[in-house]
């Protein structure tokens, strides 16, 4: 398995990776380097190991592949013909059908970020060749695995698949969200990237509708606030700190001062967001609190990771939070891509 995460979480990546597979009994080994932006887990049954550890349940991961090969030495004047090579090595017998599309990438390190240029136009080149070479079906179909080449440098790269129902629907991972011109602050684009990531399509009508009531603790400036308002929700915003006046012109917004890990809804709500920069596993037990007293259904909450041990912090907190919910829970947790030294977490009852 190859996935790619975070620069400099690589060891966390790593650590979650070993560990699940050891709890699966499915012996493997963790491969990285600090700073890459990817881990290998190589393991002997590669088949086993990807359904064991579906996408959906990965934290540190933002994309999950199979890889097929490892290429180095490449000669950039024909790196097309050993990618062909490779893929007649990996299936002597011929894939049973062709892939649906080809992604052309690099790590999302410092190292291999200058390769976009390349990954660019030798997707160009590349794409027309699968297709002759019968490896890419005519017309791109996203429902049928894709191979992903993944340059590491000019004359070095990987080769590997998805499966498309089980990763990242995103190029390297990384979902292209722009900033709205009346966002109150940044920190509206991770909301919105939990929205897109750990709310499934299927959910969202169910979750989100005109007049629903919720709280944002941690709301200042207002960033999360802005985007459960915009999903059509009614939002109480605690913070002593000042939230931006448009969204209380809105109407829809109640502005209080208080502490958001005293203060409780007078009766239940839809949704609790919270954001407030604090120890995990002091949020994580206040989440919990919310939930099995029932002041909310939903909740999406930021963890903010300390500098060490933030695999076993992750695990700690997320554990936490589900036996003191004391409640059937759907729980996804993911470092998103406009996380930082933090993880989100969405739950939502069973
Ligand atoms: C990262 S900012 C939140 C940004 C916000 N989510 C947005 O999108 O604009 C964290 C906020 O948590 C607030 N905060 C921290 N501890 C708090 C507490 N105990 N009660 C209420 N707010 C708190 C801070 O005042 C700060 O405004």
């Amino acid at each position: 398995m190859l996935c790619y995460c975070r620069p400099g979480f690589e060891p966390e990546l790593a650590a979650e990776l070993s560990e699940r597979a050891a709890l699966l009994d499915l012996p493997g080994y963790a491969r990285t380097q600090r700073n890459q932006a990817y881990v290998e887990f190589l393991g002997t049954d590669a088949v086993a190991l990807s359904r064991a550890l579906p996408y959906d349940d990965l934290i540190f991961a933002r994309q999950k592949l199979l890889r097929l090969a490892d290429l180095q030495g490449l000669d950039p004047s024909d790196r097309i013909t050993p990618i062909i090579n490779a893929l007649h090595a990996a299936y002597p017998d011929g894939r049973p059908s062709a892939y649906g599309d080809v992604w052309v990438e690099h790590p999302d390190s410092d190292e291999a970020k200058p390769l976009a240029g390349l990954a660019r136009s030798f997707g160009n080149a590349l794409r027309p060749a699968l297709r002759k070479a019968g490896w890419l079906t005519r017309i791109d179909d996203p429902r049928r695995p894709r191979l992903h080449v993944i340059f590491l440098a000019g004359d070095h790269a990987m080769l590997a698949q998805a499966s498309p129902r089980d990763g990242s629907p995103w190029q390297l991972g990384i979902p292209r969200l722009r900033m709205h011109a009346d966002a109150p602050s940044r920190s509206a684009l991770k909301l919105e990237e939990a929205l897109l990531t750990l709310v499934h399509e299927h959910e969202r009508e169910k979750l989100f509708r005109d007049n629903m009531r919720a709280a944002d603790l941690g709301a200042a400036p207002g960033g999360w606030t802005w985007v459960m308002m915009r999903q059509g929700l009614r939002v109480i915003s605690i913070d002593n700190g000042p939230l931006r006046p448009e969204l209380l012109d809105s109407g829809r917004v109640e502005h209080l001062r208080a502490d958001g890990f005293q203060w409780q809804p007078k009766g239940p709500l839809d949704w609790m967001v919270c954001d407030m920069v604090e120890q995990p596993r002091r949020v994580a037990e206040r989440m919990a609190t919310w939930i099995r007293e029932g002041w909310c259904r939903h909740t999406i909450f930021n963890l903010k990771l300390p500098m060490k041990k933030r695999w076993e912090e992750t695990r700690l907190c997320l554990e936490l939070f589900e036996r003191q919910a004391e409640k059937p829970l759907t729980i996804r947790a993911r470092q998103l891509y406009h996380d930082r030294e933090e993880i989100t977490v969405f739950a939502t009852p069973q």
